[in-house]
């Protein structure tokens, strides 16, 4: 396996990896509004990357968010198009004192870089963006295929922008598949596509019971406690089986084919190393009846995320707050939609109300779930393309996460999505030291390079 692009990505492994530790200094977390300077300044950092590689017509696109950066690069007569996705937006950092170095103080450490965004989606998006210059660099500013670029900054709070413009302005994404590396490896050394994503509805229950805040020794007894009845609700959205309880919540989920089932039982899963090593807890819990991937892939589930409101100062204060909130969310799977599932659930809690509250039931965001089909020519490149990378076969696993786009390019551009990511399974996703594996950063710029070669030397 050599080509002249491989050789170049080879050389410049060291300042690849420093140009991604700068990407990662700027903290653009796209939930904290604070921080929309330092989203907009990835951004430009970004688009202003893409122009130096030799990426044609970048241009930062304001959405009623953060912005979009596209660029595009056309000149491959009679070659594939490709949409290459990814995400330049962060999640929060905090609890910032369980950072072993701080977040957005990129530091290597046994062979991984550690910063918030290392490997969702800073790392991953950048193994396109040195593909791509590693390609244009060993071939006379040419590619090997057509190649259009779209990144988003407001991925983790549910990327509207992003689909505001898949809809509206779909002719501009034009493309025959799109690559997103913004997923795992199913094991360390394992080359996987994922072809599955769950869905999410994002929601808020706020509960008012009393005017105003009161003294608990005063008015305790007669006045309505908003935390208590939140607690009460929540106590009926799932049974301690983990069903969820919400009437009608299953009625569409479609089980995994035989094939699937059987494919995810020959993967190597360790359910005990699981429990002890990513979970860290006394036992797990789910579903019975189901798998661990079952229910993290295939299964629906409920979880709430925090509960804003009262006092949750140090020590100790006495009152009744005037109101509190749940921040609740449901994942969801094939077929089921936000739109019903959110129907059923919010006439749900609104059915469990307790005397003297009112509640307030929101959608915050939302993303269809999404199964991919195998039965194209990509995912047979980029299958081959990380046989001559990694030497190993390619296992086909779906996520629990979701990435909304991916449902939207399916529906609405009518393309397949490629979903070759190289994350690892200890990376610390949305945790404290996030990491990316240094070495998967390299070699994701080298399975991608191989792939875009693939597709460009066919037909
Ligand atoms: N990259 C993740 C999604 C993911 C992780 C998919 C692991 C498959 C395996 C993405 O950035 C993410 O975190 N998405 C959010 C989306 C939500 C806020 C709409 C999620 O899943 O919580
Ligand atoms: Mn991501
Ligand atoms: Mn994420």
């Amino acid at each position: 396996m050599s080509s002249n692009a491989l050789a170049f990505a080879r050389e410049n492994q060291s300042r690849f990896l420093e140009e991604l530790k700068t990407l990662l200094r700027i903290p653009s977390i796209s939930t904290l509004s604070e921080h929309a300077k330092d989203v907009a300044a990835a951004a430009n950092w970004l688009a202003a990357e893409l122009k130096r590689i030799g990426m044609e017509n970048v241009e930062i696109i304001p959405t009623s968010g953060h912005p979009l950066v596209y660029a595009d690069w056309l000149h491959a007569e009679n070659k594939p198009t490709v949409l290459c996705y990814g995400h330049y937006d962060v999640q929060p950092p905090d609890p910032l004192d369980e950072w072993t170095t701080p977040p957005f103080e990129p530091t290597e450490r046994n062979g991984n870089l550690y910063a918030r965004g290392a490997v969702d989606d800073k790392g991953q998006m950048m193994m396109h963006v040195k593909a791509l210059e590693s390609l244009f660099a060993a071939n006379d500013g040419k590619l090997p295929l057509n190649v259009r670029v779209i990144l988003e900054g407001e991925e983790e709070v549910g990327g509207e922008g992003i689909a505001a413009f898949v809809r509206e302005h779909g002719e501009r994404l034009k493309a025959d598949f799109a690559l997103v590396s913004d997923t795992e490896m199913f094991a360390p050394e394992l080359p996987t596509l994922c072809v599955g994503l769950r869905g999410m509805i994002y929601t808020e229950i706020e509960a008012r019971g009393a005017r105003t805040d009161l003294h608990s020794g005063m008015y305790g007894g007669a006045a309505p406690n908003p935390f208590v009845a939140l607690a009460q609700i929540i106590a009926q959205l799932k049974d301690s089986a983990g069903r969820v309880l919400i009437p009608g919540f299953y009625d569409d989920v479609k089980a995994p084919s035989a094939d699937e089932l059987k494919a995810w039982a020959s993967l190597p899963f360790d359910e005990e190393a699981y429990r002890e090593h990513e979970i860290g807890s006394s036992q797990l819990t789910g579903e019975s009846g189901f798998s661990v991937l079952e229910r993290t892939w295939a299964r629906p589930t409920l979880d709430v995320h925090g509960m804003p409101g009262g006092f949750t100062g140090a020590g100790a204060k006495t009152v009744i707050p005037a109101k509190a909130v749940a921040k609740v969310s449901m994942r969801l799977v094939p077929d089921q939609t936000p739109q019903q599932s959110f129907a059923q659930y919010k006439a749900y809690v609104e059915s469990l109300k307790p005397k003297g509250i009112e509640l307030d039931v929101r959608l915050i965001h939302s993303g269809d779930p999404i199964v991919i089909g195998t039965d194209n020519p990509y995912i047979d490149a980029a299958r081959e393309a990380m046989h001559e990378v990694w030497n190993k076969d390619t296992v086909f696993v779906r996520g629990g996460g979701s990435i909304p786009i991916v449902g939207d390019f399916e529906r609405h551009l009518k393309i397949p999505t490629v979903m070759m990511g190289f994350g690892l399974p200890d990376d610390n996703l949305h945790a404290p030291n996030e990491k990316f594996h240094i070495a998967n950063y390299h070699r994701g710029i080298e399975s991608i390079i191989v792939f875009f070669e693939r597709l460009g030397a066919a037909n």
